[in-house]
């Protein structure tokens, strides 16, 4: 692990509730919260793949489950949550759905499932957990992509859900500041993630991508916790309406060009 330069009493005291959080990035990020003190919830709609998580992080963690899409459901998982942690310090709002599919090869169900999840999932998890926030002085975290600023063929569905999270973020940090920091992290692509898996299955274009990047390399799990460290930690107290890109320059442009040492062909 690359040093931290967090104190690991940073969150001791404090509770966190992470949707999505029983696998890839967001369960980096609550178990990189737990690490630093925090009690954390981690939530999916897979039991067992739940409890796993939740094991493996150890005794801070508690495993819920419900579907991001079902605001009762995400609701009564959110006060099972304060019940047994106490009143949320952090929400992070990750859960996320994807598949590459032509919008011509997506049904207006496909579309509506990546969009429900992400997008009304996000929805659903910050507009539950308001009044179970403790004030002040919360922070809410939404994990976004850069597919809400750059289209990207293929992903139609993630685009409009991601660009609708981005603006979500800023109308909440317009509508619950000053107790309510509300901020997006923009991850690039990270390595070993479920997510890239899905997106860039072949390593050929996995090596091919690395040159376009100003990092020349994907990002890692642990990248994107501690940026989400950062932001719900005193270091982000002026924080909010942000969306962070954590991404290795990957959208400011395309660094490939001085490889080749060539104009546009
Ligand atoms: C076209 C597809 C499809 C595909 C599913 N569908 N896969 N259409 N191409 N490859 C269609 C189905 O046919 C159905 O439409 C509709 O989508 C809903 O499918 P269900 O399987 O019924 O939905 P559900 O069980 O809710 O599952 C949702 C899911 C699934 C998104 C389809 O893949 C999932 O649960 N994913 C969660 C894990 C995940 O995706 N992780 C990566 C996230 S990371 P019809 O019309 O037949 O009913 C990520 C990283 C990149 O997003 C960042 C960029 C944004
Ligand atoms: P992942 O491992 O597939 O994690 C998705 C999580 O969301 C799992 O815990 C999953 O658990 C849960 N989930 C999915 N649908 C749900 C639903 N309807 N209700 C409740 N929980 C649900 O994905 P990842 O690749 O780590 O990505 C995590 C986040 O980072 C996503 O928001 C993604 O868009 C974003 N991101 C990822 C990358 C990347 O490189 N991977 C890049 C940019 C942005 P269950 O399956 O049990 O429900």
């Amino acid at each position: 692990m690359t040093q931290s330069p967090f104190r690991d009493d940073l969150f001791e005291g404090k509770t966190a509730f992470i949707a999505g959080g029983t696998s890839g990035i967001n369960l980096g990020i609550a178990r990189r919260y737990a690490e630093l003190g925090a009690k954390v919830a981690v939530l999916g709609r897979n039991p067992e793949k739940a409890q796993a998580a939740a094991e493996s992080i150890g005794d801070a963690a508690i495993a819920l489950t419900a579907d991001v899409r079902d605001y009762a459901a995400i609701r009564a998982a959110m006060e099972e949550a304060r019940d047994r942690l106490g009143g949320f310090d952090i929400v992070v709002s990750g859960a996320a759905g994807n598949f590459l599919a032509p919008v011509l090869g997506m049904s207006a169900n496909a579309f509506k499932a990546v969009v429900d999840i992400d997008l009304l999932g996000t929805f659903n998890v910050f507009r539950g957990c308001h009044d179970l926030l403790n004030l002040p002085g919360a922070s809410l975290i939404a994990i976004t992509a850069g597919q809400a600023e750059q289209a990207m063929a293929m992903q139609a569905h993630a685009c409009a859900a991601k660009a609708g999270i981005n603006q979500l973020v800023r109308t909440l940090a317009l509508e619950w500041g000053p107790d309510v920091r509300v901020n997006g992290i923009s991850p690039g692509p990270i390595g070993d993630t479920e997510g890239m898996a899905r997106l860039a299955p072949d390593p050929k274009t996995r090596d091919a991508h690395y040159a376009r990047i100003a990092m020349k390399r994907w990002g890692t799990v642990f990248e994107i916790a501690e940026a989400a460290v950062y932001l719900s930690s005193a270091a982000g107290n002026y924080v909010t309406g942000a969306i962070l890109d954590v991404d290795g320059g990957s959208s400011i442009g395309d660094a490939s060009r001085l490889d080749t040492g060539k104009g546009l062909a």
